[in-house]
């Protein structure tokens, strides 16, 4: 393979709660790279709705869509987001917050204002983006494209403990059900739906741990671009 010096774009997509934060933040702080949580953008939107109590219809998202102001800051060495200058940092982690994203990202005119952002902020960097689209839609020239997958209950146990630190405590058989409801939903819209492009390689996270997914992945990347 023929190895470029061309700023690179990792993408990687997959399913909700397969690693693809704690993978994207590893590379990241690895190859000192910047880091693009999509999700994190869809959930601001989702939470935007939910404050002001509107129903996602397509009347209120045209109506609201050029209201809505979303941001990635990196301060102290973690993402924070903005909603309106607002820091929504921890109120998007919800259970809540996750199926109003899921519900808000079918809007074409919410993914079309977010994936332009998207574009806009990697440009001119290297960058490692999460989601669900990034490969197939917003990035199809990505470098590497990686698709995680994980087993539901490995899926439901780490969800379940990302949840509790943050003070939610919650019964596994249903995150188990409502992580599933969410993939079906995410895979199953009209707007880019989640799933693997042609060119991902796929990378079963069930029994890896943090470390060894990051190490795989920079080997990945080695055979594609020369990395100082
Ligand atoms: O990755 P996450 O769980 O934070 O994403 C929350 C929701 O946002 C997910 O269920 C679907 C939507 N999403 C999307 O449609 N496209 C992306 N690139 C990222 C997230």
């Amino acid at each position: 393979m023929e190895k470029s010096n061309k700023n690179y774009i990792i993408a990687i997509d997959g399913c909700a709660a397969t690693g693809k934060s704690v993978l994207a933040k590893g590379i990241a702080q690895k190859l000192n790279i910047l880091y693009i949580d999509t999700g994190a953008m869809y959930r601001a939107a989702g939470v935007y709705f939910l404050e002001k109590g509107l129903e996602l219809t397509e009347e209120n998202i045209k109506r609201n869509i050029d209201s809505i102001d979303i941001r990635l800051a990196y301060e102290d060495n973690m993402t924070k987001v903005f909603l309106n200058n607002k820091d929504v940092t921890d109120k998007i982690r919800t259970s809540k917050a996750s199926m109003a994203a899921s519900d808000v990202s079918k809007f074409l005119p919410v993914r079309e204002k977010l994936v332009e952002l998207q574009r806009k902020m990697a440009e001119n960097s290297n960058v490692v983006l999460e989601g669900r689209d990034i490969g197939t839609v917003v990035f199809p020239n990505a470098t590497l494209k990686i698709f995680l997958s994980a087993t539901a209950d490995i899926r439901a146990i780490r969800r379940q403990r990302d949840l509790a630190k943050k003070g939610e405590i919650k019964d596994i058989d249903i995150i188990r059900e409502e992580l599933l409801k969410r993939d079906l939903q995410d895979s199953t819209r009209k707007e880019s739906p989640l799933r693997k492009a042609e060119d991902a390689i796929e990378i079963d996270t069930t029994s890896l741990t943090n470390d060894e997914t990051v190490d795989m992945v920079i080997e990945l990347l080695k055979e594609r671009v020369e990395l100082s």
